[in-house]
């Protein structure tokens, strides 16, 4: 897939000036930071029945059995509120009802009549020396919200929670938090947060830098200090706006109505008859609402119709949709429409799919197989028939949802440009702007610059909101009706209908010579791609690059198919595919070391790749490759930990007590108190510590992976950033400007910035791969060194030169002289800026050849992890005492958004390795699916190797899919450091664990 940067749309000059300057944030911007439509005016006070919201008394003109979240949403606007599952699971919800923390929407408004409720809006009009201000400061200086969503539902929480324990313990903070989910952060710095305010320290050994606060970063600063998120502060307040919380008031709502059948033939009824019989329904979408109703990622693979049509591949496909008031699309279900269904046997597994009898998914793949990857190197069949030491294993895994809180929502609507042409606008959460404006414009054959794409405040994505969803939906609803329309995703349906990690099925084979050396590496995989391509040809072909892992091995075949079967879409999930070849690599290292009776990080450290060596693709490393400094770091804790795990499980095989100095030898592993109040380990229970390295190519594999920017001047000497980079929460819209401030040479505090928007920002690329911070960083770069250069040019002053900007009147100074200019005095361009500078990037990569030979990436970012395990015999249940991560970024720009990133990946690693498994039709929900709450996520020691990259902005490269790859294999390993048992699959739930333990001792 080869997206060119597009020109931008050319809205009328008059039109620009006004979106630039409504979306140009001083200092700490967000796009969508408009007043919300709905109810944002309160309703008059009439009613009977009455409700103190923040202060303030309102009636209630709902049903008294309207949930209270959404009369706080709906009838008074308050959308600070959020809403992930209307199930009262995610806790995103919580308020304050008379003083005490509830979940709003399991709580009926009629119920709140003459009570007091508090809002997230409500906490931001405390007084500054309120427990409720120094939460939110807190929140924002310890890099506390990410992407956001569950920020207000935790602040809310944590009030309730430091009124009822003004100096609380580590332990009741973990378990009052504990009904708050959040997917992004890893709970560590929001622990951290509540205890800073209530004066208990730190959680976690942190590098406890001071917070920089933005106003006094100085010149030249800007890069590697720990300055808080430019949009911290409404995701705070609960003035961010999400997907869900912004829609024009005269907007149709949607209803999707779904195949319960994984795969079935169907057709329609009457569709007039059904539309006639029910007043407030507007009508219906089917497919040929649709022009080109097919989409996807890669262009030549356009497989997947927005609506189904009269053929269904998957369980939750759409095959009508309803549009109309909200009551009305709300109380119709499947059953009420005329949609008759004809089953078949579904293929359910790759297995299924690749039987010679199988019938095929898509015309165009008889075979069921969407694409192989292939990655050879040496003669790696001959290398293991000579070797000394030959070791095969296997791993399985299974479908893992992203469960990012925010479910899908937007609107869209089309208006008629000055010409007449049509344009469309669409206002939802995405990672990808970009892509979306491409894929509609050619859903709704019209030009590129027909569509705007305007991301909303992006609630989680992990890769999850890279596709379309929600959008060619609402463009073809407003486009029929001629009225906005808009939805918001039940938590099922987001679920049922949206994209998975691929489950893998992977066998391989690991070969040492006489002297113990890795010589080769054997690896075949089959992904389950589900019913349609999505990012399969991505797996597919970035797992042979990875498979053998950060090791110097010089045989080395690895090949991959992506498979079609009718289970969910296998798309982008933090890693593409990675997360799952590794598990299986670093299992097989681990069981090599062990074999050759070598120190399992010895042998890392032995066999890690470093600048200079090749890679199975044959790729020259020539710099930045930090593997072996990781090992170092983590080097003196690992061996004090295997020391203590082993003393411990002495003492408990011989039915004693553990050592007694164990706490106080291990600040970060929890007490044994704590881990056994029933005093068993005599018994049952034994530590295990297992370690697990990764490397990661930054950005797209090999394909094109541009990025631009631009910064402009205004006359007022403010400089605005134009970026296009969406901050799904791992903070773009903090880090490029730090990388532009310095890269321009003045201080952080001049920057502004114009979030993304196709209509105001260039094209960015999507936020995925690891590559914002190395591709759209050097973007942002380039762009402040060429208004640096532009500025001294006009200035007629040579570098090295220090700028000024002070107000209006801009100087430079060359050691010899100073120059200067007053800002009013030149013309501004449609948008306000008086001068501009540009930058792009694209990374330098090879084609691979037909045996994935060349340069698949610019840069590799690099990590070890290790954790500490205490498993249960006889229970099978398995609790991560801590985990210590070594990663190498290159140059941590914001290490506490870096530090942020580790957690957080390490959170979804510890899901992927012990409890996260999703079933279609029963795992659908956030109560069955289970992802790590607050007291799942133990202490993370961080380590930040800084191995710069000679081609990353200021050394960087990323982060945000490194942080999860090591973190299961090396959880599994240390469950076999605790137990002596490989597990071959995960999840490793409780009755796996327990199984595999009993047939090991039998
Ligand atoms: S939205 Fe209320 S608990 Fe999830
Ligand atoms: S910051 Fe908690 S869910 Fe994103």
């Amino acid at each position: 897939m080869n997206r060119r940067d597009e020109p931008l749309a050319a809205p009328p000059a008059a039109q620009v000036a006004q979106d630039i300057a409504e979306a140009v944030r001083p200092g700490r911007g967000v796009p969508g930071a408009k007043p919300g439509p709905r109810g944002a005016t309160p309703q008059p006070d009439t009613q009977a029945l009455r409700i103190v919201v923040n202060g303030r008394e309102h009636g209630i003109a709902s049903s008294p059995a309207t949930r209270l979240s959404d009369y706080l949403r709906d009838e008074l606007g308050l959308t600070g509120t959020k809403v992930g599952c209307h199930a009262g699971d995610c806790g995103a919800c919580t308020v304050l009802l008379d003083g005490e923390a509830v979940c709003s929407c399991i709580v009926a408004v009629g119920q709140c009549a003459g009570r007091e409720v508090v809002t997230v809006e409500g906490l931001a009009e405390a007084p500054p020396d309120s427990v409720e201000a120094a939460l939110r400061r807190a929140f924002v200086d310890r890099g506390a919200a990410q992407c956001g969503i569950c920020t207000p539902g935790m602040l809310v929480t944590a009030v309730d929670l430091l009124r009822r324990h003004s100096r609380p313990s580590v332990e009741q903070v973990l378990d009052g938090l504990g009904g708050v989910l959040c997917r992004c952060t890893g709970y560590r710095k929001i622990v951290e947060a509540v205890l800073a305010v209530a004066g208990t320290g730190g959680v976690d050994e942190v590098d406890d830098a001071p917070i920089a606060p933005i106003e006094s970063t100085p010149r030249g600063a800007a890069v590697g200090a720990r300055v808080p998120r430019f949009d911290a502060r409404p995701k705070v307040d609960g003035t961010a706006h999400y997907g869900a919380d912004r829609a024009p008031q005269d907007a149709h709502w949607l209803k999707v109505l779904r195949s319960p059948h994984a795969s079935a033939r169907f057709e329609y009824g009457d569709l007039d008859a059904f539309v006639d019989a029910h007043s407030g329904l507007a009508g219906v979408l089917t497919a040929r609402d649709i022009p080109f109703n097919r989409f996807a990622i890669f262009p030549d693979l356009r497989d997947q119709p927005a609506i189904a049509e009269g053929r269904v591949r998957m369980r939750g496909e759409a095959v009508l949709v309803l549009v109309g008031e909200r009551e009305t699309v709300e109380r119709l279900e499947l059953a009420d429409a005329p949609v008759r269904f004809v089953a078949q046997p579904p293929l359910e597994s790759p297995d299924d799919a690749l039987a010679p009898d199988a019938a095929a998914l898509h015309e165009s793949r008889p075979d069921n197989v969407l694409c192989r990857g292939r990655v050879a190197r040496g003669d790696v069949d001959a290398a293991i028939a000579a070797a000394a030491v030959v070791i095969d294993g296997t791993m399985r895994t299974r479908h893992v949802e992203h469960a990012y809180i925010e479910p899908e929502a937007g609107y869209a609507e089309w208006s008629r440009a000055d010409d007449g042409t049509e344009r469309l606008t669409v206002f939802a959460c995405t990672q990808t702007p970009y892509m979306d404006r491409d894929e509609l414009a050619s859903m709704f054959a019209i030009d590129p610059k027909q569509v705007r794409i305007v991301p909303s405040a992006v609630g989680g994505g992990f890769g999850g909101k890279l596709d379309l969803s929600v959008q060619p939906l609402l463009a073809a609803a407003a486009r029929k009706f001629g009225r906005p329309a808009r939805i918001v995703y039940t938590r099922p349906e987001s679920m049922l209908a949206t994209t998975k990690r691929h489950p893998a099925r992977m066998r391989a084979t690991i070969a040492a010579d006489a002297d113990g050396r890795m010589i080769a590496y054997r690896f075949d995989g089959d992904f389950d791609t589900g019913a349609y391509a999505s990012w399969g040809p991505t797996v597919a072909n970035r797992v042979p690059i990875h498979a053998s892992g950060p090791y110097r091995i010089e045989h080395v075949r690895a090949l991959t198919r992506a498979v079609y079967t009718n289970g969910s879409i296998g798309g982008a999930f933090r890693g593409f595919g990675v997360p799952q070849s590794t598990l299986l690599n670093e299992m097989l290292v681990d069981r090599l070391a062990e074999r050759l009776g070598a120190d399992p990080l010895e042998y890392r450290f032995e066999h890690a790749l470093r600048a200079g060596d090749r890679t199975a693709t044959g790729q020259l490393l020539r710099a930045s490759a930090g593997l072996q400094a990781c090992l170092a770091a983590l080097r003196p804790a690992w061996r004090e930990a295997r020391s203590r795990a082993e003393r411990f499980n002495a003492a408990a095989m011989q039915g004693g007590a553990p050592d007694a100095d164990l706490a106080s030898h291990a600040p970060l592993v929890a007490d044994p108190g704590t881990t056994d109040p029933h005093r068993r380990y005599g018994q049952a229970k034994r530590r295990g510590v297992g370690l697990a390295c990764m490397w990661y190519g930054i950005g797209n594999t090999v394909i094109a992976n541009p990025s631009s920017m631009q910064a402009g001047l205004r006359a007022d000497g403010r400089v605005v950033l134009y970026n296009g980079a969406v901050d799904i929460g791992q903070g773009t819209y903090t880090i490029l400007p730090q990388i532009l401030a310095d890269a321009l040479g003045v201080p952080l505090a001049c920057i502004d910035q114009v979030c993304a928007d196709t209509d105001l920002t260039l094209d960015a690329g999507k936020s995925s791969a690891s590559r914002q911070t190395f591709v759209s960083g050097n973007a942002a770069r380039l762009a402040g060194e060429d208004l640096r250069a532009r500025l001294l040019a006009r200035l007629g002053v040579a570098e090295p030169a220090t700028l000024r900007l002070e107000g209006p009147i801009v100087s430079a100074r060359d050691g010899t002289r100073e120059a200067r200019i007053d800002l009013r005095t030149l013309q501004p361009d449609a948008r306000g800026d008086v001068l501009v500078g540009s930058g792009h990037f694209d990374p330098p990569t090879v084609p691979l050849d037909a045996d994935g030979q060349g340069v698949p990436y610019a840069t590799y970012g690099f990590a070890a992890q290790f954790a500490e395990v205490e498993v249960d015999l006889d229970l099978g249940t398995v609790r991560v005492l801590a985990m210590h991560a070594a990663h190498d970024v290159g140059r941590a720009i914001n290490p506490t958004q870096v530090e942020g990133q580790v957690h957080g990946g390490i959170a979804q690693g510890l899901g992927l390795a012990l409890m996260e498994e999703y079933v279609a039709g029963r795992t659908d929900n956030l109560h069955d699916y289970l992802i790590p709450t607050a007291g799942d996520i133990p202490p993370i020691r961080v380590h930040l190797i800084e191995d710069a990259e000679p081609l990353g902005p200021c050394g960087a490269k990323g982060v945000g899919e490194p942080a999860l790859i090591a973190t299961a294999p090396a959880i599994l390993n240390a469950i076999h450091h605790a137990t002596g048992v490989r597990m071959t699959e995960v999840p490793v739930t409780p009755d796996r664990l327990r199984t595999a333990i009993a047939e090991a001792r039998s």
